[in-house]
């Protein structure tokens, strides 16, 4: 028996990297799993491999009824809602001085508000069926700041915060909330941080410093994560901000 058969599995943000690796993991385990991004061409290839274990779905997480239609639509195809697992991210830094208002709202639009109405609108459909697994993402950045990262560290710390408190208002329905807090994942979404540290030079410098294991992780490295979240082998696990990042927190 594979560890997730049977899990009909929502996964935003699920076509490239950690996403991407997740998705695959999750479905080799046995779950179905509808997937959701913005970037629709990537999105569409992304899912051919797994035939009608997966499907794609177009979607723009900064909008809340998007979202609910995305919920709607992924529950009536699965045939109701086992899991829930909210990856798409949007990272920009820059010099708090300069560092525009627009930026500031689009990274807490995606990162926070838009895991927030992921919940809301799973959660009917994991109380109907009296059991649910949540996980959001946030970042190791959610647990101590950067240069150039007030925004993104902000609303990382904010996905944690929410996973606590959705955690215990959720556990009386047997639905669990757990968030993931990758350090350096070695993805081009880092780009802008990077830039803004000095470059790739200059972070693997940083990571030779600062993470015991010397070396940044990589996607297929959280994907297990996410499988034992989702599976029942993780029945009493709730609240957790789970750490992967080769040390450099404790
Ligand atoms: N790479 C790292 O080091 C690292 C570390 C900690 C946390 N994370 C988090 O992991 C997640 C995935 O990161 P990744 O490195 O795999 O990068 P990625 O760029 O491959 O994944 C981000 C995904 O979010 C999607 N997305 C962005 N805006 C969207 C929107 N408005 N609507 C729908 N989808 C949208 C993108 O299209 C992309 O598929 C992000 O939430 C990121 O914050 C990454």
């Amino acid at each position: 028996m594979k560890r997730l058969e049977g899990k009909r599995v929502l996964f935003i943000g699920g076509i490239t990297n950690i996403g991407a690796a997740g998705v695959e993991a999750i479905i080799r385990e046995g779950a179905r799993v509808a997937v959701a991004d913005i970037n629709e061409e990537t999105g569409r290839e992304s899912v051919k491999p797994y035939g009608d274990a997966a499907r794609f779905f177009p979607l723009d997480v900064t909008r809340e009824d998007d979202v609910a239609a995305f919920v709607a639509a992924a529950a009536e195809w699965l045939g109701g809602i086992d899991g829930l697992c909210q990856n798409a991210g949007y990272l920009r830094a820059g010099p708090v001085d300069t560092f525009a208002a627009h930026e500031w709202d689009m990274v807490y639009a995606v990162n926070v508000r838009a895991q927030f109405f992921g919940v809301k609108y799973a959660v009917p459909h994991m109380k109907r069926a009296g059991k649910g697994s949540i996980v959001n993402m946030s970042s190791l950045a959610g647990k101590h700041g950067g240069p150039g990262r007030a925004a993104y560290s902000s609303a990382k710390a904010a996905v944690i915060g929410m996973g606590n408190s959705l955690a215990s208002e959720l556990a009386p329905f047997n639905i669990r909330v757990n968030t993931l807090c990758p350090g350096w994942i070695d993805t081009p979404f880092n780009r802008p941080a990077i830039d803004f540290i000095g470059g790739d030079g200059a972070v693997e410098d940083m990571v030779k410093a600062t993470v015991p294991m010397g070396r940044q992780g990589t996607p297929q490295e959280v994907a297990p994560v996410y499988v034992y979240l989702l599976s029942d082998e993780s029945s009493y696990v709730t609240s957790q901000a789970l750490i992967i990042d080769g040390g450099s927190y404790s």
